[in-house]
């Protein structure tokens, strides 16, 4: 098992309570737009569904809705896994080398998990191999390319270059939402739909925007792309600007859904 890469900080006990609040105020915010996709794309009650990188489980709890006959977590971190353990059957795994038997699933959901590990053509590669022939691979990221905040915050187009390209180095990939579509289709996929789930400051408090999504806490940043003091200074100008009464900010992610062929 590996620990944790990308543009995401692995829960440490201290911080583990402020982003399982975090996950859940976006799994709150998301979840609507997502259980429609997720039935449209074929989730059904009765299935086997897998909830890859299902973190503390805010979004298990909610696949249990769906009514399936084995729901499934698997996530590379212990305190998170915890957490989810009496939502469902979780297995402490990394995405690229699941312990699981070919063809043994329905349905796989992920969710913000692509987007921060470095093996992403493995990954897609074992949730082909553990999916029945025809069973449904669903894909929700970012494309951080589509974020935007008005009026600008002062120093913010350093910070979110800093972060952009702290988690490329670390193997992420902050703008993977719209390559979905491509990387599924070559892997042994035919693409079911690509929707475009838009985020703003309009659905959420501007301060709640940048809590939930821009997430200060959970993403690295390099101190030799900006040193420490002033990234705390370009944060806290981001709070700043998420008091003031015009901020606008948005941002859109990208659900993939794809069936596996053969
Ligand atoms: C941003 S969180 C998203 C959690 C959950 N999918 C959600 O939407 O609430 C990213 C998750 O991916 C997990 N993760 C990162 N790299 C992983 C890997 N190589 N294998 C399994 N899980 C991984 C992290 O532990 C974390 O739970």
């Amino acid at each position: 098992v590996v620990s944790s890469e990308g543009g995401y900080v692995p829960p440490r006990p201290t911080t583990l309570p402020e982003e399982q609040r975090r996950l859940e105020r976006q799994a709150q915010a998301l979840w609507e737009a997502e259980r429609g996709l997720l039935t449209r794309s074929g989730l059904e009650p009765g299935q086997r569904v897998l909830d890859l990188g299902c973190g503390p489980g805010r979004v298990l709890s909610r696949l249990s809705t769906a009514k399936p006959r084995l729901l499934l977590g698997v996530d590379v971190s212990r305190p998170f896994l915890k957490e989810a353990a009496g939502l469902a059957s979780v297995l402490q795994a990394d995405v690229a080398r699941l312990p699981l038997a070919s063809d043994c699933l329905d349905f796989v959901y992920t969710r913000f998990v692509l987007r921060h590990i470095r093996e992403r053509p493995a990954a897609i590669a074992e949730v082909h191999r553990v999916l029945r022939p025809g069973g449904v691979f669903a894909a929700m990221e970012p494309d951080e390319a589509s974020l935007q905040l008005d009026p600008v915050p002062e120093l913010w187009p350093r910070l979110f270059a800093g972060l952009t390209q702290t988690a490329v180095r670390r193997g992420g990939d902050p703008f993977i939402g719209r390559t979905l579509r491509r990387r599924l289709s070559g892997m042994g996929f035919e693409i079911v739909s690509s929707e475009i789930i838009p985020i703003s400051t309009d659905q959420f408090s501007p301060s709640g925007f940048v809590q939930t999504f821009l997430a200060p806490g959970a993403r690295p940043l390099d101190p030799d792309l900006m040193p420490p003091d002033m990234a705390q200074s370009a944060w806290e100008a981001v709070r700043q600007w998420s008091s003031r009464p015009v901020a606008f900010g948005y941002g859109v992610c990208i659900f993939t859904a794809a069936r596996k062929v053969g």
